[in-house]
């Protein structure tokens, strides 16, 4: 701009004549961005793509999917399993409801032979059954689907060990070898009768 202007003073004072400013971009910004791009493909390099399971939480698939139902090795968890299982109708104190639900506290038939008592379970009862001295005549479901031979022998082994009850426990081969026994069954035990004839 130090050409001699041909424009009058006055004129330039008002008027600026614009020009364009020098200023390249400052060099600091490419610098960052290839530090950024170079960043980015270290990374992406770098990274656990290849799905390590070490990398991570460091968890397996199997850890993450927990131990199966009834898997050996895995304690069971029978006070729970009743209380989702037993406990509306026989009661939390395995005291029954008069009349209704017969207990399963000082029953004969929970602490009487391990056979039955899983015969009664796997299949059910429906007809008369006379628990410490008192008729019922009530509908016992079965749990021969819903169960699993060591979940039922944690189950029952857990009722002959609770509120006073103290029978041996029940094994899962004995549960097996009943359900083996009582395959060709399609309907609950008619009563106590055909449960005393089992065995
Ligand atoms: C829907 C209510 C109901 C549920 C749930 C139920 N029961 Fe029963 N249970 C009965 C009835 C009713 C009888 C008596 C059947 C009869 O009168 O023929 C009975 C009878 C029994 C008997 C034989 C009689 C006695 O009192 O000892 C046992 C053992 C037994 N149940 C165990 C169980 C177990 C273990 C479970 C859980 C896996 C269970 N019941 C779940 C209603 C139920």
């Amino acid at each position: 701009m130090n050409t001699p202007d041909p424009m009058a003073a006055p004129q330039r004072r008002e008027h600026p004549e614009p020009h364009e400013a020098a200023r390249p971009m400052p060099w600091y910004l490419p610098a960052l961005t290839a530090l950024l791009l170079a960043f980015g493909a270290l990374y992406i390099a770098r990274s656990p793509v290849g799905d390590v399971p070490a990398r991570g939480d460091g968890r397996s698939v199997a850890e993450l999917q927990g131990p199966a139902p009834g898997a050996t090795g895995t304690p069971l968890d029978a006070a729970a399993l009743y209380a989702a299982r037993c406990a509306a109708c026989h009661q939390a104190s395995g005291a029954g409801l008069p009349g209704v639900f017969p207990p399963l506290a000082g029953s004969e038939w929970v602490t009487g032979p391990q056979r039955r008592l899983a015969a009664v379970v796997l299949h059910g009862v429906s007809g008369p059954l006379t628990v410490k001295g008192q008729p019922y005549a009530g509908a016992m479901p079965a749990f021969a689907a819903q169960l699993q031979d060591a979940e039922l022998a944690a189950l029952l082994s857990h009722l002959r060990g609770q509120w006073g009850n103290a029978a041996a426990p029940v094994s899962a081969d004995t549960v097996a070898a009943v359900r083996r026994d009582t395959a060709a069954r399609s309907g609950p035990f008619q009563g106590g009768a055909e449960l005393e004839a089992f065995r």
